[in-house]
Order: structure tokens, then sequence, then C-alpha cells
């Protein structure tokens, strides 16, 4: 699909990071089971993904599962991790035809072993793919990627192979899950909720966030280009005046 007269292909974000927030809701309006939210999610995460491939955006981050959301009822935990591995099967073709390489970010030792195995494949399959690189945030959280960073570099130093004045922004970068990847440009929630729920707490930093009513089984192609076109019209100031900015 061609990308739209209103977006500027010169200045897409390198990185979107997407709270995909609102199916229960979405689903409830309607009187259907929470799990039905979740399944038109999916169609939502197809079209976003294609359309980020089309754009040229390099890094498409989705947040489908939180560390905070095992503690749902297990029935509705089983249906997500059920439509993950379904839909981590059914993408492999177009994910290999498309160039699109898969990565993840957190825990993914809880996931039930089927599910990881299907996303180890995946994975494995796709990792010299060079388009898109679409990262599923699952079984994430912001702070327990801390505590891990945390730990890793606290044994380095004990193990006496680093200093304290080598720990710097850099170092911690490199003991999150998200090492190789650019920091996110922009950081779209839907669903009507304005808060991080713990996404992406240190690389969002200096993100641009975007908040939308639009519940994620209604966030298809026209919403995402409209956010993308609210990005390309933020000044990103990066703690300077405009003054600055505009003087390059
Ligand atoms: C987002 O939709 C999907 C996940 C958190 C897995 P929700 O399930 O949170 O939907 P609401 O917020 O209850 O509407
Ligand atoms: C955030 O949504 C997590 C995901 C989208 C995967 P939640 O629905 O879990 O967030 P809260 O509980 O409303 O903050
Ligand atoms: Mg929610």
């Amino acid at each position: 699909m061609p990308i739209p007269d209103s977006i500027d292909p010169e200045s897409i974000p390198r990185h979107v990071a997407i709270i995909m927030d609102g199916n229960g809701r979405w689903a409830k309006r309607q009187g259907k089971p929470r799990l039905f939210g979740h399944k038109n999610g999916v169609n939502s995460v197809q079209e976003v993904v294609e359309c980020a491939g089309d754009l040229g955006v390099e890094v498409l981050t989705l947040y489908a599962f939180s560390t905070e959301n095992w503690k749902r009822p297990a029935d509705e935990v089983g249906g997500l991790m059920g439509l993950l591995k379904i839909y981590l099967q059914k993408e492999l073709t177009k994910m290999v035809k498309n160039s699109i390489r898969l990565t993840c970010i957190g825990n993914i030792a809880k996931l039930p072993k089927d599910v990881r195995e299907v996303l180890e494949n995946t994975m494995r399959q796709t990792a010299t793919n060079t388009k898109l690189t679409l990262n599923l945030a699952l079984s994430y959280g912001g702070r327990a990627e801390m505590v891990r960073a945390i730990r890793q570099i606290s044994e380095e130093v004990c193990n006496g192979d680093l200093e304290v004045s080598a720990i710097d922004e850099t170092l911690i970068d490199s003991h999150l899950y998200t090492a190789e990847l650019p920091d996110p440009d922009l950081l779209i929630r839907t669903g009507g909720e304005a808060r991080l729920s713990n996404f992406l707490l240190w690389q969002a930093s200096y993100a641009e966030i975007y908040f939308t009513d639009t519940m994620w089984p209604d966030f298809r192609r026209d919403a995402f280009c409209a956010a993308i076109e609210e990005f390309q019209s933020r000044e990103r100031r990066f703690g300077k005046t405009s003054a600055q900015v505009e003087s390059g």
C-alpha cells in the first residue's frame, strides 16, 4: 500500500512501541467475552505490522503480555497464550516473505513450553531478515528488566570483571532486553488510559507519547498513520531550546 501524502517519508520514527490496550472493553461493549476482543486484536496486529513495514519503520515493539497480566484469570491467560501460538504459526510464511525479523523482550521462560518452542522457532527462522524488526514484549515488565540488569552488572562487579566507575548509561542499556534496539521514538497507547503500565520505563525517556481512546481492535492502518502524522508534527527538543533545535 502506498504511503499517504500526509506522511513525510523522510521522518518516519525508527522505533514505534505500542501498548495494545482495550480488547476486553471492546468486547464487553458488544456483550461478548473478553477473548473475543483479544481475537479481534490479532487483526489489528496484522494490519499495523504490515503498515509499519510499508512506512519503513525499523522496529515495532508490541506490548502483548505484561508481568502483571499473569494475575488475570487462568482461562484468559490460557486464551491469550493460545492466540499467540496460533498467530506465530500463521504468520511465519508472511514474515519470511516480507523480511520481518521476530524478536522478543521479557521473561519468556515463564511462557508455556509449547508457546515458547513456537516463539523460538519463529525467531530462528526469521533471524536474518532485515526489513522490519517485530519485537514482542511477552511476560515483560520494565521494573523486572531493570532488576535483571542490576543483578547482571552487580555480578560482574563482584567477580572483579567490572569497575563501578565503568557503569554508565551505555552499559546499563547493554544489559536490558532491548540492548540491540534503538530507543522508541514514538510510544502509542490505545484504549483511553494514560499510563505506562510498566512498559519500557528506561527506554521511553525521550519517546513522544501518543494516547488515543480508540480500542486496540479498532486501531487499524488509518489510526496508525494518524499517530505517525501527530509524531511528525511534534518538535523533539531533548532538553534544548526551540531556537537551538531550529539552528540544528
Ligand atoms: C489489552 O487489552 C490486551 C492485554 C493486556 C493482554 P485488555 O485485555 O487489557 O483490555 P481492557 O483494558 O480490559 O479493555
Ligand atoms: C498493559 O495493559 C499491558 C498490555 C497491553 C500487554 P493492561 O490492561 O494490563 O494495563 P493496566 O492494568 O490497565 O494498567
Ligand atoms: Mg487493559
